[in-house]
């Protein structure tokens, strides 16, 4: 017996080798039915096949979608409701990130941070309320940041924006949605690091031992945990929620 037997879980940017990807492979463990999709295409065939290997064809499907895309976004949820009848979780995990100063970010800059992580999670979420709606049931999950919260030094105005944004909308639709049985969350990871987080950042990650209460920087296992949580019946009455899982770098 799974958390989510028989759950239909779609997860965004589930190829890489974030939280995205953790987030599928614990869904599908826990007894889901999962949509693997990402802006890239051989990756996102790669872990579909992956999975297929472990869990058989017909838990599994992986469909290549940017998110910022309309025509993407709806097409991959049709193909999802097509092959599964029906979509009970989504996880909004697609997230971009520029790390400069404001008077260097670039409109170019802006525009992509903005249509990936709060564009993506609209258009995302779009597609599968109405669905939801009938059925009567459905789990939102957008992937928001800590630093949505507290802001940061670095050089991340459009990020920032762009998280505590996630949050207001995850508010209003937890508002909007609850009617219908829909819970609407996020959750705010610390600092989770992966090898293109250690590209970007590089030495800005090597104080994580003294920043960070418990020590370390996360796994992408422990954020997929949360979002299990949240996905199952043990968050029921969790609603309109941003759950912070950063170690305790940021307590509120
Ligand atoms: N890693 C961290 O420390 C951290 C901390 C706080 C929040 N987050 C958030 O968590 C989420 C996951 O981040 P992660 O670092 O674990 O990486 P991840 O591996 O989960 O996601 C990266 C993937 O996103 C895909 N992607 C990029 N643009 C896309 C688009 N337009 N459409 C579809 N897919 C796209 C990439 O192809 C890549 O495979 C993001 O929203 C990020 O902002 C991460």
């Amino acid at each position: 017996m799974g958390l989510l037997d028989n759950k239909v879980a779609i997860i965004t940017a589930s190829a890489g080798a974030g939280i995205g990807q953790a987030t599928v492979r614990l869904m599908a463990k826990e007894g889901a039915n999962v949509v693997v999709t990402d802006f890239h295409e051989r990756r996102t065939n790669e872990v579909a096949e992956g999975l297929i290997k472990e869990y058989g064809k017909n838990r599994v499907l992986g469909v290549p979608c940017d998110v910022t895309n309309s025509k993407n976004v709806n097409d991959m949820v049709m193909q999802a409701l097509d092959k599964f009848g029906r979509i009970d979780i989504l996880v909004n995990n697609a997230g971009r990130n520029v790390l400069a100063k404001i008077e260097e970010v670039t409109d170019e800059q802006w525009d992509l941070v903005m249509d990936v992580n709060l564009k993506g999670t609209f258009l995302c979420t779009k597609a599968v309320v109405p669905i939801m709606i009938k059925q009567k049931f459905g789990r939102i999950i957008s992937i928001a940041s800590y630093e949505g919260f507290t802001g940061t030094e670095l050089g991340e105005g459009p990020y920032v924006a762009s998280k505590s944004g996630i949050m207001g909308f995850t508010k209003a639709l937890a508002r909007e949605l609850a009617p219908h049985g829909i819970n609407v969350n996020a959750i705010a990871p610390g600092i989770i690091p992966n090898p293109f987080l250690k590209k970007v950042y590089g030495s800005l990650l090597d104080d994580l031992p003294e920043r960070v209460p418990m020590g370390r920087g996360g796994k992408p296992e422990e954020i997929a945990g949360a979002c299990v949580f949240l996905a199952s019946d043990l968050g029921n009455y969790v609603q309109g929620e941003t759950l912070v899982v950063s170690g305790g770098l940021y307590i509120h």
